[in-house]
């Protein structure tokens, strides 16, 4: 998506350690219109795939899942990373790895929303080692459902988490994918 790519390159910032600041229209302020075409481009990647929820981890991939959920007129279900008193009954559970900050936690989502027959769509801001889709691809297959693909706002191509889960056999579509990201500030993409 070039709107992603020329977004990154004017309001984007590279932070050390490979972390690349959008907080001025992705990750804190929110740029609703912005977010609403990257809804509909995600859509749009995925017509015709019978999706039928769509799936990410709280917190900052909810805005994005929820204008994709909106564009597909289907519901978005966000795991939480913590088991709180609103997630009862049975849940559906999976330990994941944040190399990013270096700890381990548990996402949770209660089963009734993620059902056998489910085809589900995997949304989230970041992908960087794709530790966070791989999770929600063991809880949506672990409930008996389909993982149609997964879709990202940025993908980090040099930390590889896309690649390995597109030579899994899953289908992989991120707006933008930043293949190199230097310490002086530049930037540059995947073809
Ligand atoms: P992975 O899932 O792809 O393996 O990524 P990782 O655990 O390393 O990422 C951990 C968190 O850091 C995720 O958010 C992810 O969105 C975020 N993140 C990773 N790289 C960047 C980056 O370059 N820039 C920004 N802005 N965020 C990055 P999280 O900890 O789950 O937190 P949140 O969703 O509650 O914000």
């Amino acid at each position: 998506m070039e709107e992603m790519k020329q977004r990154i390159l004017t309001q984007g910032e590279v932070l050390p350690g490979h972390i690349l600041k959008v907080g001025s229209f992705l990750n804190q302020q929110i740029d609703c219109a912005f977010l609403e075409r990257m809804g509909r481009e995600v859509a749009s990647l995925f017509a015709g795939c019978g999706v039928t929820k769509v799936l990410t981890i709280e917190s900052s991939g909810i805005a994005i899942a929820a204008s994709v959920g909106m564009a597909m007129n289907v519901p978005m279900i966000f795991a939480k990373k913590h088991q709180t008193s609103n997630v009862s009954g049975r849940v559906l559970s999976t330990v994941i790895h944040s190399y990013t900050h270096g700890n381990d936690y548990t996402a949770v989502v209660s089963a009734e929303y993620l059902l056998p027959g489910d085809r589900v769509l995997l949304v989230d801001d970041f992908l960087a080692n794709g530790n966070a889709l791989e999770g929600l691809i063991r809880m949506v297959e672990g409930a008996g459902a389909t993982v149609v693909g997964a879709a990202c706002a940025i993908e980090k191509g040099f930390q590889h988490g896309g690649d390995k889960l597109r030579e899994r056999g899953y289908r992989v579509e991120s707006l933008a994918i930043v293949e190199t990201m230097e310490d002086d500030g530049t930037v540059t993409f995947r073809p």
